[in-house]
């Protein structure tokens, strides 16, 4: 019989490619870029097994292109760059990487939130001028975490792991997740609220939730209106939560105090956007799981998915 052919959309931990190799006849894609939505189309054509990344739109057309396709192996825990219902009806089994970033995202959010409430990139830039000529008493002040209020929309495992951290800071947590999380609110001392009180009340505000019909725009003009001129809005989900033209007009109309946004919409965020000029806005390239072993462990995770996958047997990690 054939070895089956695996493709794999972008260069990944070699540590993980290298137990593919026994395992069939593998293309890699060499490039930083990744493939056009073409150069895949015509790469998936013959293959069995697809390990891909978020950056790759798996939709019916290119999964109808692909008739030997039976696995697809997703080195991200979000999978909403996969067509789930054409998968379904092919019988194309769907793995993703779940749990393993839940604490590289929350350190980051966390990192993210301190950097924008204490204006860190502001301040090393202005030390790096030359500006920096005296300790001077009102010089680049920003928000305490101590006895603010931070809002987390989304009390699953990420927004968790940002609430445990945030304990420590001396934070007050509302948090707003359809599902009551009756535990953390007894460890934490979080407090369940309406989205509105959330919005109303939060000094900062964390997004933690995966995008969807309903979580689309979930932060547009009115609720962006609902937050305190003093609010922060931290979003290391997805960008699509965001609606990015709200977002620039709240802050460069003082409707909000400051964001920072590892994620955005579009993806990546063209050099010459507006967003990049404001001062009270920092935005960082989707980064929040990029620690080294995170990363390993997801290359890892996925490639475990894809091996089961092309021998037939049930994925370890499968999306649900
Ligand atoms: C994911 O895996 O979905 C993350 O966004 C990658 O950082």
């Amino acid at each position: 019989m054939d070895k089956p052919v695996i493709v794999v959309t972008r260069s990944i931990a070699q540590s993980a490619v290298d137990r593919l190799q026994n395992s069939g006849q593998i293309t890699i894609w060499p490039e930083h870029e990744p493939p056009t939505y073409q150069q895949l189309v015509q790469m998936v054509k013959d293959c069995d097994g697809l390990l891909c990344l978020l950056t790759d739109r798996i939709d019916d057309h290119l999964i109808q292109g692909a008739p030997r396709l039976s696995v697809i192996s997703t080195m991200s825990v979000g999978y909403e760059h996969i067509d789930l219902n054409a998968c379904r009806r092919r019988g194309i089994k769907v793995g993703h990487t779940p749990d393993v970033l839940t604490d590289s995202t929350a350190d980051f959010t966390v990192a993210l939130i301190l950097s924008v409430a204490r204006r860190i990139p502001e301040a090393v830039e202005y030390a790096r001028s030359g500006l920096w000529s005296t300790w001077d008493p009102g010089l680049l002040l920003g928000h305490d975490l101590f006895g603010k209020t931070v809002g987390i929309v989304g009390m699953g495992r990420i927004g968790e792991a940002v609430a445990q951290r945030i304990k420590a800071f001396g934070s007050n947590l509302v948090y707003h997740d359809p599902i009551q999380r009756t535990e953390v609110e007894l460890e934490l001392n979080a407090r369940s609220v309406t989205f509105e009180e959330l919005l109303t009340e939060a000094d900062i505000t964390t997004l933690h939730v995966p995008l969807t019909n309903q979580t689309h725009h979930l932060i547009s003009y009115p609720q962006l209106r609902m937050m305190k001129p003093t609010a922060l809005l931290i979003n290391t989900s997805r960008g699509k939560v965001v609606d990015t033209e709200a977002l620039l007009h709240a802050l460069q109309n003082g409707e909000i105090k400051a964001a920072g946004l590892d994620v955005t919409d579009p993806e990546p965020l063209p050099a010459d956007h507006p967003l990049y000029k404001l001062p009270n806005c920092l935005i960082t390239p989707h980064i929040a799981s990029a620690g080294t072993a995170t990363r390993t462990k997801m290359a890892h995770m996925a490639v475990d998915n894809l091996l089961a996958g092309i021998k037939g047997g049930p994925l370890p990690y499968p999306v649900t």
